[in-house]
């Protein structure tokens, strides 16, 4: 079964190591240790670790943005399932757990952007209620990002 907990120092290297993962590319290593450094020294990053039997097999990091001014709106930014566990309802828990966190705190609503060459990925949010809302032209190397979102 898989746990749903905050993340914590101790789990830096495997953070950058799913990070590395997702980003790709020469200097990956290097990209993805500036990222997972925010998570864990800017304020406005919660960060969660998906585990089972204890062993890290995933994580998700949520950016507490506020876009245009809005109020009660995150981002979530990463989202990573270890391969060797996906498709066994992991990556649903972990959202489920950090919806169920952020209403909490009043949050009232969650996006996401998802590289629109990742289908698989889009289909995984839309299984989770996210829905399509605008996509960003050139956002990141020329790549354009649907931006998908969900009222909590
Ligand atoms: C996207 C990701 C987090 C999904 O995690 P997961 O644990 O496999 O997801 P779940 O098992 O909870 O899947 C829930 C549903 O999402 C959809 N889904 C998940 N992976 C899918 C895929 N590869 N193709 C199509 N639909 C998919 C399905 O509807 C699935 O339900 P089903 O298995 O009953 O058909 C995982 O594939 C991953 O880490 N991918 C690499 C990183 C990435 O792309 N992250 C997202 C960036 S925006």
């Amino acid at each position: 079964m898989t746990h749903i907990r905050k993340a914590i120092p101790e789990d830096r290297q495997v953070i950058i190591k799913y990070v590395s993962d997702m980003i790709g590319g020469s200097d990956q290593v290097e990209v993805a240790v500036k990222e997972v450094d925010k998570f864990f020294q800017q304020s406005c990053y919660s960060v969660y670790i998906a585990e089972v039997d204890s062993i890290p097999i995933g994580f998700e990091s949520v950016k507490n943005d506020s876009i245009e001014g809005a109020d009660a709106v995150s981002e979530i930014v990463f989202t990573y399932i270890d391969d060797k566990h996906r498709r066994k309802g992991a990556g649903s828990e972990l959202v489920r757990g950090i919806e169920l966190d952020f209403k909490n705190q009043g949050i009232q609503k969650l996006y996401t952007k998802v590289n629109i060459s990742n289908i698989r990925a889009a289909c995984f949010w839309i299984s989770q209620g996210y829905q399509f809302e605008s996509r960003l032209l050139r956002l990141n190397q020329g790549i354009d990002y649907y931006v998908l979102g969900k009222e909590l």
